[in-house]
């Protein structure tokens, strides 16, 4: 199956948010420095046709698991064909704490922020927080153009105040359009060490929708 964020763009524009998929140069900005090299759990939001899983699974070591949520079926099924080692999830990345059962301790998200509503960009952002661990990072990219309208600047000052540490790379220019990446991170733990995982009891990691 032959996925196309172009032809997802033609079919729903809003939903999809973005009229070609991600470069390669965004992508190795969107997972540098972020620690995937010793994560266990990375969680990505609207993966799309996987341009940023490819850079994740790359740095990933092994045993380390990916949870990919996306909401277009179409694009979900042919991530699926293409990533046996990805758990991919048809859903909603609003949905989050239903489909990953386990503190995560990085999130990666591919999801169009600006054509979103503040409550449900609010509403995925606190399901980003809860599941990730105390020193967690979580990282997005918006496109140059759009980040000073209203939800851009709206989706930067949720961000500021959700994480204690925010910032953002210098603007990747090989990409349609040109795209900066937003990096957060919640505080790290009391005592300054990694934390334990957290398990929400009863329940297993990864709902029945995957793969
Ligand atoms: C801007 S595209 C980015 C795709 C890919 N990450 C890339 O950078 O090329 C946004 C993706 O998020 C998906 N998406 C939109 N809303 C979503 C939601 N609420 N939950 C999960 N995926 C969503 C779209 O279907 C699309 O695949």
């Amino acid at each position: 199956m032959i996925m196309s964020i172009t032809r997802e763009f033609l079919r729903n524009p809003v939903l999809t948010g973005a009229v070609a998929a991600s470069s390669p140069k965004l992508a190795e900005a969107m997972t540098a420095g972020l620690g995937l090299e010793s994560a266990g759990l990375v969680v990505e939001l609207g993966p799309g046709t996987g341009v940023f899983t490819d850079a994740v699974v790359r740095r990933l070591p092994p045993g380390a698991r990916l949870v990919a949520i996306e909401i277009n079926p179409r694009l979900a099924a042919g991530l699926r064909a293409r990533h046996q080692d990805v758990e991919i999830v048809e859903g909603s990345a609003e949905d989050l704490d239903e489909y990953v059962r386990e503190a995560a301790d990085v999130v990666v998200s591919g999801l169009p922020w600006t054509v979103m509503s503040a409550e449900r960009q609010e509403r995925i952002l606190d399901r980003v927080t809860e599941i990730l661990v105390p020193n967690g990072r979580f990282t997005t990219f918006a496109y140059a153009h759009a980040a000073w309208t209203p939800p851009g600047r709206r989706f930067a000052a949720a961000l500021r105040e959700r994480f204690a540490v925010t910032g953002r790379t210098p603007i990747v220019w090989p990409n349609l359009p040109p795209a900066f990446v937003h990096r957060a991170a919640l505080p790290v733990s009391a005592s300054g060490s990694r934390p334990s995982r957290r398990r929400r009891a009863g329940t297993s990691p990864v709902s029945a929708r995957t793969r």
